[in-house]
């Protein structure tokens, strides 16, 4: 006989986020889908029960008529399945697959990564999510996705107006209007520079969209699932990737020794610290996920951050080690949603930002451990981290 969901009642809202992993391991611990009051959803955290619902997307949709984010940003790739995912998904790959990466997004990457930093090189000391990765990401993503003229303190606020709007299931006036706000801003920069992509074809994302014929509405939509999903991860791994070494020194010593490592570095900070920790998935039958039922028409949340800390895969998995026994995770998702961005993040992220940072800041510390602040379990990162460096 199936069993039915078991329920978490007594942890609250903060708790998730301020470090949902005590949460994730006894969830994971009491079922394979357990429902979660605070969050008012029924978690998915083992990391093999999310391999095998991303194997079967006919069960487990991604198509969702209540979604927030439709209602936000438009009617989007993230909510489509099949044909129709797929065609969209076709229309921004070209600009983001490894080889293009390569040839065209590298060496912008690396000039905006030595512009920031030579900023503030001479200083000494900083706080590195505002003077450090929130800039790189969000002028990184302007690059690919092909707008020019948008500082990066508007993307910034664009994409966390976009991403609390998909997120205001309390329907908040004030969140809505800053979402409406973003989506408009986007509207009109995507309109502003439609006629020089049309004259002008390149590898860019909006450029890409138009070749490959996408009517403005998927274009502004997609755009802003890119603008939404594209920035906080790069910077927020940024940030955990060198917390991880500053935790670490033995750790930096052997990759700064041996640069190939860079990149096993950085697939181990998303792993440590997901920057998406879950994501939705809705039900179009009856179905049992290892033993337990769930009803047609209800939504899981696929908890990535926890089936990335799951102890039948990865041992001591709450510690960061670049050096544990290699092993695939789900810090990008799996299936036909896999991050259309992970190939530019891990250029960006683990060849050219990180290892600049230790190159150009010498004996770069920690001002205090006590100082580091990390939140967030939908979206996950270092929030605050003051470090100082010998100038
Ligand atoms: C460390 C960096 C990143 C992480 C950890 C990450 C994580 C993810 C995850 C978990 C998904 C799957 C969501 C789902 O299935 O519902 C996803 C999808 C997506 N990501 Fe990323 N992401 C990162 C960077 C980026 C960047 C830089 C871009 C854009 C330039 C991007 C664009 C997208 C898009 C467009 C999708 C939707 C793909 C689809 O539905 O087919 N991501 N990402």
């Amino acid at each position: 006989m199936a069993e039915a969901v078991k329920v978490v009642d007594d942890v609250t809202f903060e708790d998730l986020l301020a470090n949902p992993y005590p949460v994730f391991k006894r969830v994971r611990d009491l079922g394979p889908v357990v429902k979660v009051e605070a969050a008012n959803i029924m978690m998915v955290t083992r990391f093999d029960d999310i391999m095998a619902i991303e194997r079967d997307p006919e069960t487990f949709s991604s198509v969702n008529p209540q979604s927030l984010l439709n209602t936000v940003i438009g009617p989007n790739l993230m909510r489509k399945d099949g044909a129709d995912h797929a065609r969209e998904r076709a229309a921004i790959d070209p600009s983001l697959r490894p080889g293009v990466v390569k040839r065209c997004w590298a060496e912008p990457m690396q000039a905006i990564c030595a512009d920031v930093i030579s900023r503030i090189e001479h200083k000494g000391e900083a706080e590195l999510f505002e003077d450090l990765a929130a800039p790189i990401a969000a002028r990184a993503l302007c690059d690919i996705l092909g707008i020019d003229g948008v500082d990066w303190p508007t993307m910034v606020l664009w994409s966390q107006s976009l991403i609390d709007g998909s997120g205001n299931y309390s329907h908040n006036p004030e969140i809505a209007r800053k979402a409406k706000e973003a989506a408009r801003g986007v509207e009109s920069a995507v309109n502003r520079m439609l006629p020089h992509h049309r004259d002008n074809p390149n590898a860019s994302m909006l450029s890409s969209m138009l070749q490959a014929g996408q009517t403005t509405e998927q274009i502004y939509a997609n755009i802003k699932v890119a603008i939404g999903g594209g920035l906080n991860e790069p910077r927020d791994s940024i940030l955990t990737l060198i917390l991880g070494l500053l935790q670490n020194p033995d750790q930096l010593a052997r990759i700064r020794a041996e640069p190939s490592l860079w990149g096993q570095a950085f697939e181990e900070a998303v792993r440590w610290i997901s920057p998406i920790g879950m994501y939705p998935r809705r039900l179009t039958r009856d179905v049992e996920i290892s033993g337990t039922l769930v009803r047609e028409g209800e939504q899981v949340g696929l908890c990535v951050g926890a089936a990335n800390h799951d102890d039948r895969r990865f041992s001591d998995p709450e510690k960061f080690d670049v050096f544990r026994e290699k092993k695939s995770h789900l810090a990008f998702g799996a299936g036909s949603h896999f991050c259309a961005g992970t190939w530019v993040s891990r250029a960006l992220v683990s060849q050219i930002a990180v290892p600049m940072v230790f190159e150009r800041l010498r004996n770069l510390r920690l001002k205090a451990p006590e100082l580091v602040r990390v939140r967030g379990w939908v979206f996950r990162g270092p929030t605050h981290m003051p470090v100082v460096w010998d100038a």
